[in-house]
Order: structure tokens, then C-alpha cells, then sequence
């Protein structure tokens, strides 16, 4: 039986129109027939390039597709005669994977628009993630070590759960000594003995029980306090200590030292005066103030129309540390300071209340933005 002669020979007859072919109307037997569709196909298969993943889709559908080419002259296989139908399957299977090749040849067009969003175009800039900035109080303390650095102190720190003995005893606090009532802390109730340092004065201690004498160090870090949080109080804030000891170091160094801190934080110009005052681990102890930077002495809110304001508190090392630490006293004489550095940035910046600094509000930190 030849093609046109048999009974489907009308349903033939439209595939082939539809395939475009004309073989049909040669009136091929079928295996002839179905070689010369399969070499008209092919041609077209090895010369597609499609552009895009819609071009690539309509090839699926065409040759891939359930009503696709393939499938269609797969479906011809019934007309073929048994004894020729192994060269058959032959003939198709290979214009198959000829058709499914070309396919995967291009797949990665189609992945690109892969899943229900929109195709990634790769060459779009990306979503900006927006840079932060450093916190002023980052800022401050940075720029006061620098300034030290400089004269050659170096940076140590130390750890913000606090012994005793650190924290207070070995400062010539012992238990029931009132100054200790002016720091009031956080305790930690497993171990009475460990507390939430109070002041950066616990580093002095740790420094000296080193032993590494002399000793020139600048001791930035976290302190707290058993306050009610207010504009001009929060339980925690931030502290930069600063020791020097060595033979013969006298209050002129450390009147010549803090003076040269202050004209380069505060610029040239900047007053200095010191007055007496108590702090348990020196002794003679004073409290530093600074010509006001905002009125340079006239009067206004910053200084509390005294023309003053006081940054920080200082004075010679008490020989009873000293001696707490087995240094002698005789021989080795030393200063300490320490500045609370939120003082400082408020000085600096004229912020008045401290609560902006730990609440995270963008609005106040872009403000620091353009610093260096
Ligand atoms: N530790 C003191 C405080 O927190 C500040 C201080 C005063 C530190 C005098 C010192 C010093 O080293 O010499 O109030």
C-alpha cells in the first residue's frame, strides 16, 4: 500500500500540509517519504539560531511540542512497512535527539526567564545597600587615642564584668568607703563579688598588676552605672582612661599633657584651669575644666553662663595603689585622668541629651556623616 491509497490517506494528506511537505502528493512509499520530511526538517533544525527564549519556545512547541513535528512523524511509523520499520525507528529516533540537541543547545535562553517573575537583566545596576556612618561617640574615642598615640601612649583595654577588687578595692575603695556610693552599679547576682565596672580606673589596676613598668597607656572603653535614664544621665556610657608612671613624673606632666589633649581636640586657644577635687586613687586629685568652645567665655547654656566647662577628672596616682601593686612608691611616681567621652562629643557636637546616642535614630547619626 502507498501513501494516498490507503484508508487515512486524507488525514495524511493534512498532516503533510500542515508539515509543509509535499511528499504526499509525490506519493512516496512510506519509508522514502519518511526520509524526505526528516531531510527538510533537519535542514531547518541545524540552521536555527534562535535570538531570544520566545523564539526558542516556538521551536519547542513546533518540533517538541504534544501536536509537535516529532510526535507527529513518530506517528507515521504505522504506515510503515514491518520489515522496514527497525530502519524506521532508526530514522527517528535520531531526528528526534537531532531536534531535542538543538533544543538544549539554547536552554539557557530559556532559563533566563526561567520560573513566573521577570528575566534578570544582569547589566542593571544593583539595589543600593545604603553605607552607615560611625557613631559619633566611635568617632570621639578614636580621635582622642589618636591624639595620645602621638605622644606615645598606647591602647589597652579591659573587661566589662569587673571583680571587686579591680573595680573598687585595689583603687583605694574598700568595701564600705563612701566614694563607692557615688558608683552605684549592676551586680551579678550568682557571684557578689563581680559587678559591671563602674569607671575604665579598673583597667589602671590590671595594668599595674602587669607589673611592665614604666607605663604609658590610654584605656578607651564601656562603663555603667546604676542610674535613671535621663537627658544628662544613662546607665551606661563610655570612658577613656588614661595612666602614666614612671621615675619622676610630676603634676607639671600632667598639666602639660592634658593641655596639649585639649588644643588638639578643642583647637588652638583653648583655656585650661584645674581645681581641687577627691577621687580615692590620687592624691592631690583635680577636675579639669575648659574654656567654654561654644561662647568662649561669655556666658551660654553649654557652661551654664560660667564660661567653664569641666571635661574630666585627673590627678597623681595614690601611693597606696602603688604600693597595692607592689611598686614602690619611693621610686615610681605616675598621673591618671578619665574622661567620660560622651562629655566630650556633647562638648564637640552640642548634643544635649545623652539618650540620642544609644537610640539608634538615623535622623541624628546622618548628622555625622560628612566627618572625617
Ligand atoms: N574614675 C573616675 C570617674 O569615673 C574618673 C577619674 C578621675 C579617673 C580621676 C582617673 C582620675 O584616673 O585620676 O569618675
Amino acid at each position: 500500500m502507498y501513501y494516498g491509497q490507503g484508508k487515512n490517506s486524507a488525514r495524511r494528506a493534512r498532516w503533510y500540509k500542515s508539515v509543509g511537505n509535499t511528499a504526499n502528493q509525490l506519493s512516496l512509499p512510506p519509508m522514502q517519504g519518511l526520509q524526505e520530511q526528516i531531510k527538510l526538517h533537519e535542514a531547518e533544525i541545524n540552521s536555527f539560531q534562535p535570538k531570544d527564549a520566545a523564539e526558542l519556545e516556538a521551536y519547542r512547541i513546533k518540533y517538541l511540542g504534544t501536536k509537535g513535528i516529532v510526535k507527529q512523524i513518530f506517528g507515521e511509523m504505522r504506515n510503515v512497512p514491518n520489515d522496514q520499520k527497525k530502519e524506521a525507528g532508526q530514522l527517528l529516533n535520531s531526528f528526534k535527539l537531532l531536534a531535542e540537541a538543538k533544543y538544549e543547545e539554547f536552554s539557557s535562553l530559556q532559563s533566563a526567564t526561567a520560573g513566573k517573575g521577570p528575566a534578570i537583566d544582569v547589566t542593571l545596576p544593583g539595589t543600593p545597600i545604603p553605607m552607615g556612618t560611625r557613631h559619633p561617640l566611635r568617632m570621639v574615642e578614636n580621635q582622642i587615642v589618636s591624639i595620645f598615640e602621638k605622644i606615645g601612649f598606647s591602647v589597652a583595654t579591659g573587661p566589662e564584668i569587673e571583680d571587686d577588687w579591680h573595680n573598687f578595692t585595689s583603687l583605694n575603695m574598700p568595701e564600705h568607703h563612701p566614694a563607692r556610693d557615688m558608683q552605684d552599679t549592676f551586680y551579678v547576682s550568682q557571684n557578689p563579688d563581680w559587678v559591671l565596672r563602674t569607671h575604665t580606673s579598673s583597667v589602671q589596676s590590671r595594668i599595674m598588676e602587669e607589673g611592665n613598668l614604666p607605663v604609658r597607656v590610654i584605656c578607651p572603653g564601656r562603663v555603667y552605672r546604676n542610674e535613671t535614664i535621663s537627658a544628662r544621665a544613662h546607665c551606661f556610657f563610655h570612658q577613656c582612661e588614661g595612666l602614666y608612671i614612671d621615675k619622676d613624673v610630676s603634676f607639671a606632666d600632667l598639666k602639660q599633657t592634658l593641655y596639649y589633649f585639649v588644643t588638639e581636640m578643642f583647637g588652638e586657644g583653648t583655656k585650661v584651669r584645674f581645681r581641687p577635687s577627691y577621687f580615692p586613687f590620687t592624691e592631690p586629685s583635680a577636675e579639669m575644666d575648659i574654656s567654654c568652645t561654644v561662647c568662649s567665655g561669655s556666658g551660654c547654656s553649654l557652661c551654664k553662663h560660667t564660661g567653664w566647662v569641666e571635661i574630666l577628672g585627673c590627678g597623681m596616682v595614690h601611693p597606696n595603689m602603688l604600693r597595692n601593686f607592689n611598686i614602690d612608691p619611693e621610686v615610681y611616681t605616675g598621673f591618671a585622668f578619665g574622661m567620660g567621652v560622651e562629655r566630650i562629643t556633647q562638648i564637640k557636637f552640642q548634643v544635649n541629651d545623652l539618650r540620642l546616642y544609644s537610640q539608634n535614630d538615623v535622623r541624628f547619626l546622618r548628622q555625622f556623616e560628612s566627618l572625617p
